[in-house]
């Protein structure tokens, strides 16, 4: 009998991705023909691990007292005020004029989604997303005793919006503030990016809602969007649809500094909240920060300083940010054209680090498929391969591949 408390002894973490990775790593070390489509990171066509050389050498030049002292527990003002520019772009002006804006520097996405739910979840509260998800918002929801429901994200190759309406109409029989998580532009693990009418509909039905007397929070994942679209401005066209969404309407946008500068181990991430009402801000400010200081105290410094320094090396960095989504773009365009030449299905895919196989028996298909040498993760009603970290000639051919496998 162990000295875990009573309320925690049946956390544990669910799923075997972590050995599946494991055994994929051990495969290829022992035949280089083996794929590993199971790493969600992004590896150059050599299979050398991505760095931005502009970033490293940013971070090697921040000062020791810079580098080793504890950061403002939020980041600093200089902080707060470049991950703003450097997410919102050329929204920013428009969003801070039409909104009330705060932030929190975050151990990663993790952490901002960790402090999201935390603050803005009731214990009996339901947390409302699509039945395709990257799983660890499992965890983090388990660790603090809050549950979930999904709805099924597509309808043919859209976005189901009339599956979303009805889980929130369900759901606001029971409960008086509903929360949304959406994992948008390049989710994970589909690549799929809604479009701006698609957010638009979402953003109408959240007025619907906050009018019939409810509180809506939206939580948008935006982990992947440096990989959105098909240049940098494209990708923050998502923020076009914000912009009449009702006023108490509340945004908390979870930053990951993990993909966007391909700094996985530093934990860089930011919890961004945006809302036309001031008293929401006011009491985001509060509480946010008091999670923050009472679980992991201050953000990692490295990523704090890195990004106070982003203005002096931007020009630079967006130059290597667009070279590396073209690598990816043009691994993922060569699978899709494949896969659509043979008949192998997925789903709808934009972009991003991820394709997932539309499989009937996810768990046969990863071991049908590793028993031939070629890993992926085998995700709720699906089968994720992981484009982002094979070369363009693993790539190449993957498709007919799997398909004669499957
Ligand atoms: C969809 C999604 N959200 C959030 C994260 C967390 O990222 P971070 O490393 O910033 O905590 C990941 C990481 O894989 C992810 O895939």
């Amino acid at each position: 009998m162990s000295n875990v408390a009573k309320i925690r002894k049946t956390k544990e973490l669910q799923g075997d991705t972590f050995k599946i990775a494991h055994d994929a790593k051990v495969a290829k070390k022992e035949n280089d023909h083996v794929i590993d489509a199971t790493v969600g990171a992004l590896f150059d066509d050599d299979g050398r691990f991505h760095t931005f050389k502009t970033i490293t050498d940013s971070i090697q030049r921040i000062e020791d007292k810079r580098q080793y002292a504890y950061p403002p527990i939020d980041g600093g003002q200089a902080f707060r005020e470049s991950l703003l520019s450097w997410v919102f772009q050329n929204h920013e002006q428009e969003i801070k004029e039409a909104f009330n804006v705060d932030l929190i520097a975050t151990p990663g996405a993790c952490g901002a989604l960790h402090n999201a739910f935390l603050n803005y979840m009731e214990q009996e509260d339901t947390l409302i997303m699509p039945d395709i998800y990257w799983t660890n918002y499992r965890a983090i929801l388990s660790n603090i005793d809050r549950s979930y429901r999904t709805y099924p994200m597509f309808d043919g190759n859209r976005f189901n919006f009339a599956g979303l309406k009805q889980t929130i109409d369900q759901e606001i029989e029971r409960h008086d503030r509903i929360i949304l998580l959406f994992n948008d532009p390049a989710h994970n693990p589909t690549g799929y990016s809604m479009t701006g009418s698609e957010w638009r509909e979402i953003y109408r039905h959240a007025r619907d809602v906050i009018e019939r007397g409810k509180h809506v929070t939206i939580v948008y994942d935006l982990a992947y969007m440096d990989y959105a679209g098909d240049s940098f401005e494209t990708s923050r066209e998502i923020f076009e649809s914000i912009k009449d969404v009702h006023k108490n309407l509340l945004m908390l946008f979870a930053f990951s500094g993990s993909k966007s500068f391909s700094l996985y181990g530093q934990r860089l991430g930011a919890l961004i909240a945006v809302s036309k009402s001031r008293d929401e801000i006011d009491a985001f400010s509060r509480v946010a920060r008091f999670v923050a200081r009472s679980t992991w105290s201050c953000p990692p410094a490295t990523g704090v300083r890195l990004i106070e320094d982003l203005p002096l090396v931007k020009e630079g960095f967006v130059a290597e940010l667009d070279q590396a989504r073209h690598a990816l773009k043009t691994r993922s365009e060569t699978f899709i054209r494949e896969a659509a030449e043979i008949g192998l299905c997925h789903y709808p895919y934009q972009s991003g680090f991820f394709v997932t196989l539309i499989v009937d028996d996810p768990a046969l298909s990863y071991q049908k498929l590793s028993d031939q040498g070629i890993y992926g993760i085998p995700v709720e009603r699906g089968l994720r391969l992981s484009l982002s970290s094979l070369s363009l000639s693993d790539v190449k051919g993957l498709a007919k591949r799997i398909k004669a496998i499957l």
